[in-house]
């Protein structure tokens, strides 16, 4: 037996009693006299005591040659601490060490494994089985085992049954590159890893498996953010003869389930808001709404007073940073500077103090009058003591502008409580979303989304207009979901692949399977995927998912601790009648 009791586990009550623990040297005092260890595990740190004169010699000297991150185990008696620690669970007792054994010596780690860590972010992932050893690191990945149990139990209550799906598919266009996997049996041929199941979530429903849900990896070729691996995970759902509400019904009990049971937090229903309407309030498809700073469209307020910036501009909009006229003319410059950067790419901002009094201090009086700028405050509900910020330019780059900076500033000013959960359906996304490099219209979400009933008929004369039976769940300001009612019969979707620029054949050689299950009694069906990472890392009040996964890779897509993607050799090549022409 390793152990009679983990590290976190004895209290006053085992005073007395004989134990044996395994773990980890966190920290070795030597007193000269007495020699204290901190042991850890996965369950908590046991502080040890060799003391000269009650713990034989040799077993102290070799208490004195302790390095930090040893495996030791020992056996010893449970006594009472002479200081206690308030802060740790086992901080009224220590043991008195009687035999230890060295069960595995460690180098010196390359960083500190304590709370604050000195190690940077690529040496963490280098040595990432050490980082582990860290309780936030630790602890994120207990509580995304948490979620996931959660999401487990809850779906399989309400009915829905766990299928797995083939990782090794054929191509399936989600707006991210595929992964592809070359094939040694079929020379010349390629697998793709799956960017999500959907296809083979649709297939189950026309198998007659109605709510399906799998938690799935899936896999993307694309540029990585804070909020983005290129393999990552998703809670993937669906569900056959159901409309738009029923689903967004269903899903919104998971997620209340889950703030429930993970945060002690109960929330009401969720607002609802379509995309259209997002973007005008919030200039975002995933507005976080804790906090206000909506958007104020001053265009008919704004325009024919001799400011050309403003009159030549598509929109004109603005909003109220609360507090905001605290800030310097030196604060407000930088704010210009910042949103004037290649990034944002803002030309300028206009700015206009509330002053205390109800007076009003522009950056453009020039032009504007105490009642111009006073309709200014009324619209984008600035009071007393506020700043109005304002930009101008074409709709949707101005928006988008907009939104930076109320984001940039909402942190700024701390409004962005980790501690607070907003959850917000956006609804009736556009069906299609042009696409300047190639010039050509893809699915925003993908070729499977219905279009709104009664609108088919528009993606003849204005695609662009098109909305889509499509929903996300936003979280906080991050889409932590997105699904859709599907197109279930052969017809409209080969109409939807025709809009999207593929010729029958090539919908046929990419989809055929699909549109041949259509033939055979597809029910009306739709669904919804979460991004487990995501979730998992804003109910943990972080928006960064990398600790939140246990093997993750760094921003230039390696796992620089493997030390992948890595060349393979000749041989492996020729095997997968591969070439490399570098
Ligand atoms: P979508 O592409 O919106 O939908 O993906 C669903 C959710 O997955 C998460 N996500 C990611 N998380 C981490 N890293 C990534 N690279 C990444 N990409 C996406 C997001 C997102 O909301 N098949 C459809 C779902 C459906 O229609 O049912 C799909 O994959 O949180």
């Amino acid at each position: 037996m390793y152990r009679s009791h983990n590290c976190g586990e004895l209290r006053s009550s085992h005073i007395d009693t004989t134990v044996t623990l395994a773990g980890w040297v966190q920290k070795v005092r030597d007193k000269g006299f007495v020699v204290w260890v901190d042991l850890r595990d996965r369950y908590g740190i046991t502080q040890l005591i060799f003391d000269g004169e009650r713990t034989e010699k040799d077993i102290f000297e070799q208490a004195q040659k302790l390095g930090r991150e040893f495996v030791i185990q020992v056996q010893g008696k449970v006594i009472e601490r002479t200081s206690k620690n308030p802060n740790i669970q086992t901080g009224d007792i220590e043991i008195l060490v009687d035999k230890l054994s060295i069960l595995n010596e460690s180098l010196l780690p390359p960083f500190t494994i304590e709370d604050d860590t000195d190690g940077g972010d690529e040496i963490r992932m280098k040595y990432r089985y050490l980082d582990i050893r860290r309780d936030p690191v630790k602890n994120s990945l207990i509580f995304r085992h948490k979620v996931a149990r959660e999401v487990r139990n809850y779906l399989s209550d309400q009915g829905f049954i766990e299928i797995e799906t083939p990782y090794l598919i054929k191509s399936t266009p989600e707006g991210a590159r595929d992964f592809v996997v070359p094939s040694r049996m079929n020379a010349g041929q390629f697998y793709a890893l799956p960017q999500s199941p959907q296809t083979f979530k649709q297939l189950l429903m026309v198998a007659g498996m109605d709510k399906y849900f799998q938690i799935v990896k899936c896999f993307r070729d694309e540029d990585l953010r804070a909020d983005r691996q290129p393999e990552f995970t998703q809670i993937d759902c669906e569900m056959a003869f159901v409309e738009q509400d029923d689903v967004l019904n269903a899903f919104e009990g998971l997620t209340k389930h889950l703030l429930k049971a993970l945060k002690g937090i109960e929330i009401d229903d969720f607002p609802r808001m379509t995309y259209d309407e997002a973007m005008e309030r919030y200039g975002s498809d995933k507005p976080d709404i804790r906090f206000g700073m909506e958007f104020g469209e001053l265009n008919d307020i704004a325009q024919h007073k001799d400011f050309n910036v403003f009159n030549s501009a598509e929109l004109v909009v603005g909003l109220a940073v609360p507090g905001g006229n605290s800030f310097s003319r030196k604060e407000i410059d930088a704010l210009t500077d910042w949103i004037k950067r290649p990034q944002i790419g803002a030309k300028g901002l206009v700015y206009c103090r509330c002053n205390d009094d109800g007076t009003f201090k522009s950056s453009v009086d020039k032009f504007y009058d105490q009642a111009d700028l006073e309709n200014w405050a009324e619209r984008t509900g600035a009071k007393a003591g506020d700043l109005i910020l304002v930009l101008s330019g074409e709709t949707d780059a101005t928006r988008s502008r907009l939104n930076s900076l109320r984001m940039e500033l909402a942190e700024r000013l701390g409004l962005r409580n980790p501690d607070e959960f907003a959850p917000l359906w956006v609804t009736d996304f556009p069906l299609l979303e042009w696409s300047e490099d190639t010039q050509s219209y893809h699915a925003m979400h993908h070729p499977f989304t219905s279009p709104k009933h009664d609108q088919i008929d528009l993606l003849e004369t204005d695609p662009a207009a098109v909305r889509a039976n499509a929903y996300d769940l936003v979280l906080n300001g991050n889409e932590i979901g997105g699904g859709s009612i599907r197109i279930h019969d052969r017809e409209t979707q080969a109409l939807m692949f025709k809009h999207l620029g593929f010729s029958p054949e090539e919908a046929k050689a990419q989809f055929g399977f699909l549109m041949n299950a259509f033939e055979y009694g597809a029910p009306p069906h739709g669904g919804i995927a979460f991004g487990l990472d995501r979730l998992v890392a804003i109910l943990g009040g972080q928006e960064t998912i990398r600790d939140f996964i246990a093997f993750p890779k760094n921003n230039s897509g390696r796992d620089i601790m493997i030390d992948a993607p890595s060349p393979v050799d000749e041989a492996q090549l020729k095997e997968l009648n591969l070439k490399l022409d570098l």
